[in-house]
């Protein structure tokens, strides 16, 4: 029966962001705290939070609950109609949200979230460009995708360019664009912004994750989030703030645009707002934006707009991380795990940097520490190779720990209930696997 599982799946199911070939999805059966079951009974560690979405884990009762008492009672409403839930929902994003953010469209997925962002500036500047970076990942449909910086791009634009954005540089130090250093470089990434602006005509918005996800777990220098806000307000263009990933602790924070005092115009979320238990995704507008469209048609909508289950989780999600004061196991456990991973980089010459920021941790490796060339890069996952991140990610599976691996990084971001005991563990086998990296390095 289970190896059934496993070649009906294979046969019916598309494999996500990969060539199908070789695909072999493992059977997984149970989720209790950080640990996930196999169909073997073999336990293994979320060392990444699945997609950096289950942020309380697997067994968190209120959330079960509060699901199977809203299917109950009220499983579905159209969109103009309105329950207690969404009231309450509104009530407590008011209360956790970044200040001035006030009126809500509720989606279910990132990518749902950030095609109502762009729609959104865009019918509000009457402007049409937004303007991105690179190394940023944004949604699979044809606005998000458009809008991120990265390989998955590369798929939709055979035929041209996938839509009317411009890109800026990250601010990725480690291998800087600009090959300057930091602060000498005057946060230089940042400055090209302005001038692309001042250079482009029709930028509605800049959007941005605060801190890079996917593509490495990229955390700005201080200044570059300060100054990126500066010229949004100077150049009279939006600020939105895509916290998908970073949003509901995993900084540390409730969103991570709090580290550095910054009021987006919009803010999308989702993944942590239910802790993946439902789907359901956010983009939340400032009041401004908001007004706009008293008088103008809110051209948007989906049949699950705001659904009452994935609400109710989103309300004990919320409840969760306050009664769990969810805020303190980032610090310590976070602390930890970032000391940990930094004995990772004197260990293994294969470790070019270890950064992070809470529950967030990235190992960018390198071939070769001296000129930081990277083992991967996109071209390799773009012709469809095994990139170093993913093999490495395999040989952790085999040994019990659930690992992100993209392209060039391992992404480290266990479920925020995690133990310095969790992180051991983890940790143990990523510094067994990283010998595999290190037999390919030089110097
Ligand atoms: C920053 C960011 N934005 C958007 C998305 C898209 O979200 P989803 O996969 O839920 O569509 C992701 C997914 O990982 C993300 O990390």
């Amino acid at each position: 029966m289970q190896d059934d599982v496993v070649s009906v799946t294979r046969a019916h199911l598309f494999g996500t962001w990969r060539k199908q070939r070789g695909w072999t999805p493992l059977n997984a059966v149970k989720g209790e705290g950080c640990y996930v079951l196999d169909a073997s009974g073999r336990s293994i560690l979320d060392f990444s939070s699945m997609l950096v979405c289950v942020n309380l884990g697997y067994s968190n009762r209120a959330i079960a609950e509060a699901v199977a008492s809203q299917i109950g009672t009220l499983p579905y409403v159209i969109p103009s109609m309105t329950t207690v839930v969404k009231a309450e929902v509104a009530r407590l994003l008011k209360e956790v949200l970044p200040e001035g953010l006030e009126k809500f469209f509720f989606s279910t997925s990132g990518t749902d979230a950030v095609e109502a962002a762009i729609k959104i500036a865009r019918l509000k500047t009457g402007r049409p460009k937004i303007l991105s970076r690179y190394f940023s990942y944004h949604g699979s449909t044809s606005g998000s995708i458009a809008a991120s910086g990265e390989v998955r791009r590369w798929f939709v634009e055979h035929f041209g360019k996938a839509g009317d954005v411009v890109f800026a540089p990250p601010p990725y130090c480690y291998r800087c664009p600009f090959k300057l250093k930091y602060p000498e470089c005057g946060i230089a990434c940042v400055e090209v912004i302005d001038h692309i602006i001042k250079n482009e005509f029709g930028i509605a918005g800049i959007i941005f994750e605060p801190v890079v996800g996917t593509n490495g777990v990229i955390v700005p220098p201080e200044g570059y989030m300060e100054r990126l806000q500066e010229i949004a307000r100077e150049n009279d263009v939006l600020l939105i703030d895509d916290e998908v990933m970073t949003g509901w602790f995993r900084t540390g924070k409730w969103f991570a645009v709090e580290h550095w005092g910054v009021k987006p115009d919009i803010l999308v979320t989702a993944k942590g707002l239910t802790s993946a238990y439902v789907p359901l995704a956010l983009t939340a507008v400032s009041r401004e934006i908001a007004e706009h469209f008293e008088d103008n048609f809110f051209a948007h909508g989906h049949t699950y707009e705001a659904h009452p289950v994935g609400l109710a989780a989103a309300k004990a999600a919320i409840q969760e991380y306050r009664r769990l004061r969810i805020w303190e196991n980032v610090e310590r456990v976070g602390r930890y795990l970032g000391r940990r991973l930094r004995e990772l980089e004197e260990r293994h010459r294969s470790v070019g940097e270890v950064r992070g920021i809470g529950m967030f941790w990235a190992i960018d490796l390198t071939r070769d520490r001296n000129t930081r060339e990277p083992f991967s890069v996109y071209a390799d996952k773009y012709a469809g190779n095994s990139t170093m991140a993913e093999r490495l990610a395999a040989e952790a599976l085999k040994r019990g720990v659930y690992l992100l691996g993209y392209v060039n990084n391992l992404v480290i971001a266990p479920p925020l209930i995690a133990t310095e005991a969790d992180v051991d563990r983890g940790v143990d086998v990523l510094d067994e696997v990283l010998r595999v990296s290190d037999q390919e390095a030089r110097g």
